[in-house]
């Protein structure tokens, strides 16, 4: 059972990370409304270096191909997998941006909150093969791909593997009192 020790946006409470996915197809408007809720997410120099590469309909198989099986088992059922990328230098001068997973990491979590409050759910994954991903959607040098997230409505937990239906339910967090660390100053 998840607590809350604080009154949070009901859409941080509402998000988790399911493994039942309906294979109904999300509503193009919605999967776009979704991605312009990363779009706004902060950046360093407002660099925005958050690429997607969107897997459905006919590129849905070769997202798949990427999976690695235990994410495959499930993920299968997903009607949009959705390969969050990033740019590791600045358009201004192309030097490295070391804050480009950062940056790419708030644009998943704006874009996980955007899904749910249009009753989506979403799945992050970084078990896929990332050199194939690279051969065979053809990313540029200059970009790495992240993480593979899954998106759909929720779907039938008995199509799951026992051992997965097992787990499908929302996890718990540390207590806020072991991620806030102490300061100690050097006199
Ligand atoms: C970067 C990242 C990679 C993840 N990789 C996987 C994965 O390969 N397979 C999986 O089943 N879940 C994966 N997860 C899901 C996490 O296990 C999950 O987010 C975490 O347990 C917290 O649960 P919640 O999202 O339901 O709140 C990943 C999540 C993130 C953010």
């Amino acid at each position: 059972m998840r607590e809350y020790n604080y009154d949070i946006l009901k859409e941080i409470k509402d998000r988790w990370s399911p493994r039942a996915f309906s294979p109904e197809p999300v509503d193009q408007d919605d999967l776009m409304a979704i991605l312009e809720a990363a779009r706004y997410a902060p950046s360093c120099f407002n660099e925005q270096p958050w690429r997607f590469i969107i897997g459905q309909g006919e590129s849905l198989q070769v997202m798949q191909s990427l999976l690695l099986e235990g994410n495959l088992k499930w993920a299968k059922n997903a009607p949009v997998l959705i390969l969050i990328c990033s740019k590791t230098t600045f358009d201004r001068n192309d030097k490295e941006n070391k804050y480009h997973q950062f940056d790419a990491g708030t644009a998943w979590g704006f874009l996980s909150l955007e899904a749910i409050s249009r009753g989506y759910y979403t799945h992050a994954m970084a078990g896929y093969r990332k050199k194939l991903a690279r051969e065979l959607l053809n990313i540029p040098e200059d970009i790495v791909p992240i993480a593979m997230v899954a998106l759909g409505k929720p779907g039938d937990i008995n199509a799951l593997e026992d051992e997965i239906r097992q787990k499908e339910k929302p996890n718990t967090r540390k207590d806020l009192s072991d991620l806030i660390m102490e300061v100690r100053i050097n006199e």
